[in-house]
């Protein structure tokens, strides 16, 4: 194959997305956009807090701007372990280790957790770095329907006596639904199998003191379950998280591969991380304006005739009827000053095409209704 040939036979793909309705571009973004955010991820608003970046301009200025290499070669810095030490203790977890991505701390979290003849069993609706981290790990995966717990019992019975690991997230990020924790931990229990959950979209958004899907589900601290989460999500930063046993951590630290070859997190997204769980696990008047910000939306879409789906936490899903208009949606709001999150195949875990919403605390209320209002006039 020639160079000629490779970029025709792109540029031919790139048609065939074109055609069905998924071509994905880049949008400049400013620094002082003044567009009403319900695409990112700041649920509560903590990524321009001045708590937030204080702490993380006294570490960069004390550090520089990168880690300069991985922990185990560079170093591992006051600003890591303070992290560390935090998580663990909010999440109620033995340990935590920081990756600098949630995707990364996937990755390291599932291949960690799979030794000789390991069966993960992991749900249609997972994040891609959840199945990216299941194939890579080479253990065989069985995918059982969305949240069917049945399903997830009868997949542990059909291998006794091997290791097993159940993989689902809390808080699913495309519709937002709550996955069954506590019903799932009691089957992987009764198998003697492990639990891994990715609290990415539940951490400082429900559980007590924020703590996530897996503290509201009672499980914090079981031995036999591992947590994931992102920290670019509610806490604002960058980086990624794996809380639970001791055991578990030091195994990761000397055999995780997205820890060991990776440059580390850098240490003022650390301290800046850090003093956003102290303002998270203290917002819980955040927390509840998230709540009612959520019905409203489902009152407000539902009323105009829109296919909303009931959010357990802070996304929100709206049906769209096709890829092409799902972007035109998109797209409209936009130029009307409203960004939302556009979900089309193969992005989502069914064929639907959908607008996600996710809401923020830190956006002023009265333009949190009037972006619902533009989403309603946009429709299709
Ligand atoms: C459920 C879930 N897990 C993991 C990730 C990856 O986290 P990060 O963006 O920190 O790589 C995301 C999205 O970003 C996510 O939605």
């Amino acid at each position: 194959m020639t160079v000629a040939d490779w970029l025709a036979a792109l540029e031919r793909r790139a048609e065939l997305r074109a055609k069905a309705g998924l071509t994905r571009t880049l949008r400049p973004r400013a620094a002082d956009d003044a567009v009403v955010d319900l695409a990112g991820n700041d649920y509560l608003g903590l990524a321009t807090h001045p708590e937030v970046t204080a702490a993380a301009a006294r570490a960069l200025s004390a550090y520089g701007l990168g880690a300069t290499g991985s922990r185990l070669v560079r170093g591992s810095t006051d600003a890591h372990h303070a992290l560390e030490d935090t998580l663990a203790e909010w999440l109620g977890a033995d340990r935590a280790l920081v990756f600098s991505s949630g995707y990364l701390a996937n990755l390291g979290a599932v291949r960690a957790l799979v030794q000789p003849r390991t069966l993960l069993v992991s749900d249609a609706h997972n994040h891609a770095s959840l199945i990216d981290g299941c194939r890579i790990s080479g253990a065989e995966t069985v995918v059982t329907p969305h949240a069917d717990v049945d399903a997830v019992a009868a997949a542990l019975a059909a291998a006794p006596g091997r290791p097993a690991v159940v993989v689902t997230e809390s808080v699913f990020s495309v519709d937002g639904d709550l996955a069954p924790l506590a019903r799932l931990h009691a089957v992987a229990r009764a198998h003697g199998a492990l639990l891994l959950v990715d609290d990415a979209h539940a951490l400082g958004v429900t559980g007590p003191g924020g703590a996530g899907g897996v503290a509201a589900a009672g499980l914090a601290g079981q031995p036999d379950v591992v947590v994931t989460a992102t920290l670019s999500k509610a806490l604002g930063g960058s980086g990624g998280v794996v809380a639970g046993p001791a055991e578990f951590v030091r195994h990761l630290v000397e055999t995780g591969r997205t820890f060991i070859f990776d440059t580390a997190l850098p240490p003022a997204v650390a301290a800046g991380v850090r003093a956003a769980v102290a303002l998270a696990r203290a917002g819980d008047e955040l927390r509840a304006e998230l709540a009612d910000r959520a019905a409203l939306a489902v009152r407000r879409l539902g009323a105009a005739g829109l296919t909303v789906s009931a959010p357990d936490a802070a996304v929100v899903s709206v049906t769209a009827p096709g890829p092409e208009a799902a972007t035109t949606w998109a797209a409209d709001c936009r130029d009307r000053g409203v960004a939302v999150g556009c979900f089309r195949p193969p992005s989502t875990p069914d064929s639907r095409s959908r607008l996600r919403l996710t809401i923020s605390a830190g956006v002023p209320r009265a333009e949190f209704e009037r972006a619902l209002e533009v989403i309603v006039e946009c429709a299709p």
